[in-house]
C-alpha cells in the first residue's frame, strides 16, 4: 500500500494504482533523463572561447530509431494496459446488485432494488459487485469514491452506469467530483461497506419503501402506457415483457440491445429507434416525467425480463418471460 494514495478498498483499486504508478514511473524517468541531459549538454558543449566555430553534426540513424521505437513501445503498453483496466471497470458482472442513483443540486438519492432509500449514504455488501444506474435531475455531477478508485460522471439527459465491488468493510467518502454550483462542496456522503451478514441485517432492519419497479408499474398505468403496451392481441405498441436485454430490430434495419439507455431514449424520444413493424405514433415524454420517474419506469420494464439470480440479493426473481415473438402488424 502506498502512503500517498487513499486506502484500496475495491477489487479494481489495485489495478488502477498499478497503472497509475507505471505512468508516474515512466514520466519521472524521462523527466529526469531529459532534464539531466539538458544540463549536462549545456555545460559540456558550451562555447569555450569567443572565436570558437560550431562543427557540423550529422544525424545518427541508429539513435533516431532507438528514441522512436522505445517511446512507441512504452505508449503501446500504456494503451493496452489502460484499455484492459478500462474494460474491467466498465463491464459489470451479470450478478451485480442494482442501485439506482439520482443526483441533484446538491444531494445524492440512492435507492436499493427492494425499495430501501438512502440520502447521501449507501450501504453495500463486500465481496459482491454493485452496479449503479445514475441519472441527474439538473447539471453534470460526478460520483466519486476515492477508496474504490471509482469515478463516473452523471450527465443530465442520459443514464450513466458503472460498477464496483468493495473488498473491505468500512466507511468511505463519497464526493461529487464535478463543479455543480454553490454547494458543490457539500454534495458529499458516505459509502458503508459491510460484511454480507451485516448487510442482510441492515436490509432487514429498516422498512423498505415501495420498490422502484412497483413505483414504475404505477407510473406505467398513470401515464396510460398500458393502453398501447399491453399483452392483448392487436396492441398498438410492442409488448414490453422480455424486452430488457434482448436484441431488437429498428425501422432503419439497425439492431440494438434494449438496455437502460435504449429504454430511456424510447420514452423521451420514441421515434429515435422505432421498433420494426410499428407505426411512429408514440408521443414524446420529454419533460413530462422526472429523472426519478424514468428510473422507476426503466426498473419496471427491467422487472418484466428474467434476470440472473444475484447471490445475497433478497429480491424475488421475476418469473421468466415468454419467448419474444416478432410482431405481425
Ligand atoms: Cu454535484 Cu458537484
Amino acid at each position: 500500500m502506498n502512503p500517498l494514495l487513499p486506502e484500496e478498498a475495491s477489487t479494481f483499486a489495485g489495478s488502477v494504482d498499478a497503472l497509475y504508478l507505471f505512468l508516474i514511473a515512466v514520466t519521472a524517468f524521462f523527466s529526469l533523463l531529459i532534464g539531466t541531459l539538458v544540463v549536462v549538454f549545456a555545460i559540456k558543449f558550451r562555447r569555450k572561447s569567443p572565436d570558437e566555430i560550431a562543427q557540423d553534426v550529422h544525424e545518427s540513424g541508429l539513435l533516431e530509431i532507438v528514441w522512436t521505437v522505445i517511446p512507441f513501445c512504452l505508449t503501446l503498453v500504456m494503451f493496452f494496459w489502460g484499455a484492459k483496466v478500462f474494460f474491467q471497470i466498465t463491464r459489470p458482472p451479470a450478478n451485480a446488485i442494482e442501485i439506482y442513483v439520482t443526483a441533484k443540486q446538491w444531494m445524492w438519492k440512492l435507492q436499493h432494488e427492494d425499495g430501501h432509500r438512502e440520502m447521501n449514504e449507501l450501504h453495500v455488501p463486500i465481496g459482491q459487485p454493485v452496479r449503479l444506474t445514475m441519472a441527474s435531475e439538473d447539471v453534470i455531477h460526478s460520483f466519486f469514491v476515492p477508496a474504490f478508485r471509482f469515478k463516473r460522471d452523471v450527465v443530465p439527459g442520459r443514464f450513466s452506469t458503472a460498477w464496483f465491488e468493495a473488498t473491505k468493510p468500512g466507511k468511505y467518502h463519497l464526493f461529487c467530483a464535478e463543479y455543480c454550483g454553490t454547494r458543490h462542496s457539500n454534495m458529499i456522503g458516505w459509502i458503508y461497506a459491510m460484511t454480507p451478514a451485516d448487510y442482510q441485517a441492515w436490509l432487514a432492519g429498516g422498512t423498505p419503501g415501495e420498490t422502484l419497479a412497483s413505483a414504475g408499474a404505477k407510473r406505467f398505468v398513470e401515464q396510460a402506457c398500458n393502453t398501447c403496451h399491453g399483452e392483448q392481441k392487436g396492441a398498438r405498441g410492442p409488448s414490453l415483457t422480455g424486452l430488457y436485454g434482448s436484441t431488437v430490430r429498428t425501422q432503419s434495419g439497425q439492431t440494438v440491445v434494449a438496455d437502460e439507455t435504449y429504454i430511456r431514449e424510447s420514452i423521451v424520444n420514441p421515434q429515435a429507434k422505432l421498433l420494426e413493424g410499428y407505426p411512429p405514433i408514440m408521443p414524446t415524454y420529454q419533460g413530462l416525467i422526472s429523472e426519478e420517474g424514468l428510473l422507476q419506469l426503466t426498473a419496471y420494464i427491467k422487472s418484466l425480463s428474467p434476470a440472473p439470480a444475484a447471490p445475497g440479493s433478497n429480491a424475488p426473481a421475476p418469473a421468466p418471460a415468454p419467448e419474444r415473438k416478432s410482431h405481425t402488424p
